[in-house]
């Protein structure tokens, strides 16, 4: 097995939790499974005025997408819906108009925030998105992240074993469905 993975966090903020759960994810990875995690900070904008000449940071993300044969956002929930960062992200990967990047990547959504709900509503809209991009959503297991607060020690680290269970059979799921993907 040789897979290459394509990690988003949606949170640009230093101590966020959203980015320590993608890392505590990738830290999980299987043998043989190569994780990335894309730096998406310099992204501009979504604007078609630039896609005739697109701007260096999208050239990247195009190149990062395509590589990889599995993509997993991690998102953290704002007002109910998921991050305008990994928005950003998927609609650069959407254009030009016919250069669908994510076009049948199987992707794994991982819902993070600090208060009850686990940013479900985060997911779910995103979900949404991911099956118009023609994307192949991982259904089950759901990934929800509440009360991250307390599920990280003061260096990064994910202290909460549920949780890194979680993470494992969300990976066994993921990759199922990637080795089943049309090539
Ligand atoms: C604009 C905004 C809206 C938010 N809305 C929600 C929300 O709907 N649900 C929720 O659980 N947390 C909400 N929060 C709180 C975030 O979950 C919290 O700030 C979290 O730490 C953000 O993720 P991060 O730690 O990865 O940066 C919101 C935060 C911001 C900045």
């Amino acid at each position: 097995m040789n897979i290459n993975v394509a990690a988003f966090s949606g949170s640009l903020r230093k101590d966020s939790f959203t980015t320590k759960t993608l890392k505590a994810f990738a830290a999980l990875a299987p043998e043989g499974v190569t994780v990335n995690i894309v730096d998406i900070s310099e992204l501009p904008h979504i604007n078609q005025d630039l896609e005739d000449d697109l701007p260096e940071p999208v050239k990247r993300l195009h190149e990062q997408a395509l590589a990889a044969d599995v993509v997993v956002l991690a998102t953290p929930e704002y007002n109910r819906s998921y991050s305008p960062v990994i928005k950003n992200a998927l609609d650069w990967g959407s254009r030009p108009q016919g250069n669908n990047c994510w076009d049948g990547k199987p992707v794994a959504v991982l819902g993070c925030t600090p208060y009850n709900l686990g940013a479900f509503g985060a997911v779910n809209h995103l979900r949404q998105v991911l099956v118009y991009l023609n994307m192949q959503p991982l259904q089950q297991p759901e990934f929800y992240l509440a009360g991250a607060g307390e599920k990280f020690d003061e260096s990064g680290q994910l202290t909460d074993e549920g949780t890194r269970k979680l993470m494992q059979s969300v990976w066994k799921g993921l990759l199922q469905l990637a080795q089943n993907a049309p090539q």
